[in-house]
């Protein structure tokens, strides 16, 4: 078993303890031994271990650890805005004791007023909220700890894998297409505030796979701005990423082609919604949502847009989203037949279709958000670190 899920069993051990027995009780002692002996294992491998609580899921760093998935605490951590822990080596006994005690108050009494327990807070660890929910307190404190130094490099790489896995007649990785999503996730949350962390394009020809990213973290920051809970985030994030997977079965020339197309070429194109769809279903047959986005992100409000329907319906929430999400990130970026479009113009852009081609909430939602968070917002190069808050 890895030290990371090591020190988490004992911690919840522990917790389990301090909630059965009486302050002093050796039990409680015993426990608390554990869950310092095996800090101290953890630390000796990684000076700075974070763990971030997403929903069901927990994050080591970058990695999930998939030993403890649908582990009961991490709900329940989560819901009690411990969505980040993090360890330095400076932690005492005593400070991993104050901090069980604070993770049971906040346990048993949801209501308290954290502001105390905030300032008591021990200086070896760190632990908290990740979201727009910031501790003002501790900004400046919290900013100068920052240790985490993410790129978006090997996620890219894997989008490509997954893209040339799916071109190559191979079924969708489905497993690696989570763990990106989870991976952006933990990058879009710093230690204060949501990072839009967005690829920069190196190439026209790799525009899908950046692309793919991007709508995927945007969607993520939508879906977390409209207070939507961590599953249907990532939910909304797997199907941001794979919307325009039905591309992989349309040439290379036409992807990248700087004039218009031909109506064949335009055919061609225009049928990468149903295309995508029908692979994310061969692949699985669970990822209704996703597939329901891949077809229908190209269909406007007004039922514009492809594949034509032939009994008008309403589409799904989370195909309004991400089609706001996809038409911003194709507009911010260079293409072969024009030049990426300035913010500003872009949002003027959506504001000016709301209603005809964009959900009119959505696209006013996806503005306040860009206002919000256009601070953390990043175009950032493959191998360049993400800022962090
Ligand atoms: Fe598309
Ligand atoms: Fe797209």
């Amino acid at each position: 078993m890895p030290l990371a899920v090591q020190f988490l069993t004992a911690f919840a051990q522990a917790l389990s303890a301090l909630t059965l027995y009486p302050e002093g009780h050796r039990t409680r002692e015993r426990a608390l031994d554990a869950v310092f002996e095996k800090l101290n294992d953890l630390l000796a491998e990684d000076p700075t271990p974070v763990y971030s609580f997403l929903g069901d899921e927990i994050v080591y760093g970058h990695i999930p650890l998939r030993e403890l998935r649908g582990w009961e605490w991490a709900p329940r951590l989560s819901n009690i805005g411990i969505q980040r822990l993090q360890f330095d080596q400076t932690v005492t006994r005593d400070q991993i004791g104050e901090f069980l005690d604070d993770v049971l108050a906040r346990l048993t009494l949801r209501a308290i007023d954290t502001s105390e327990a905030r300032q008591m807070r021990p200086s070896g660890l760190r632990y908290g909220a990740v979201g727009i929910k910031g501790d003002e307190e501790h900004a400046s404190e919290e900013t100068a700890t920052a240790t985490i130094a993410f790129t978006l490099g090997e996620e890219a790489q894997t989008i490509r894998w997954i893209h040339d896995e799916v071109s190559g007649n191979h079924a969708l990785p489905l497993g690696e297409a989570e763990a990106v999503v989870r991976a952006l996730s933990v990058a879009m949350h710093g230690d204060q505030q949501v990072m839009l962390p967005l690829l920069k394009l190196r190439r026209f020809d790799e525009y899908t796979t950046t692309h793919s990213m991007n709508v995927c973290v945007l969607a993520m920051g939508l879906a977390q701005w409209l207070r939507m809970s961590a599953d249907d985030v990532r939910s909304f994030g797997l199907a941001g990423l794979l919307h325009d997977l039905g591309k992989v079965r349309v040439s290379k020339e036409i992807l990248t082609k700087p004039g218009n197309l031909t109506p064949q070429e335009r055919a061609e194109m225009n049928n990468h919604p149903a295309e995508g769809a029908r692979l994310i279903l061969t692949a699985e047959a669970d990822l209704d949502l996703a597939a329901v986005v891949a077809y229908e992100h190209h269909i406007m409000l007004n039922g514009a847009g492809y594949p034509g329907l032939k009994y008008a319906r309403d589409c799904h929430r989370a195909s309004k989203l991400v089609h706001v999400c996809d038409v911003y990130d194709a507009l911010r970026t260079n293409r072969p037949y024009r030049d990426a479009w300035p913010p500003d113009k872009v949002l003027a852009y959506l504001e000016e279709r709301s209603g005809t081609e964009f959900d009119g909430q959505i696209a006013q939602s996806f503005t306040k958000m860009m206002q919000a968070w256009e601070p953390s917002l990043a175009y950032v190069g493959e191998s360049d670190p993400v800022p962090t808050t």
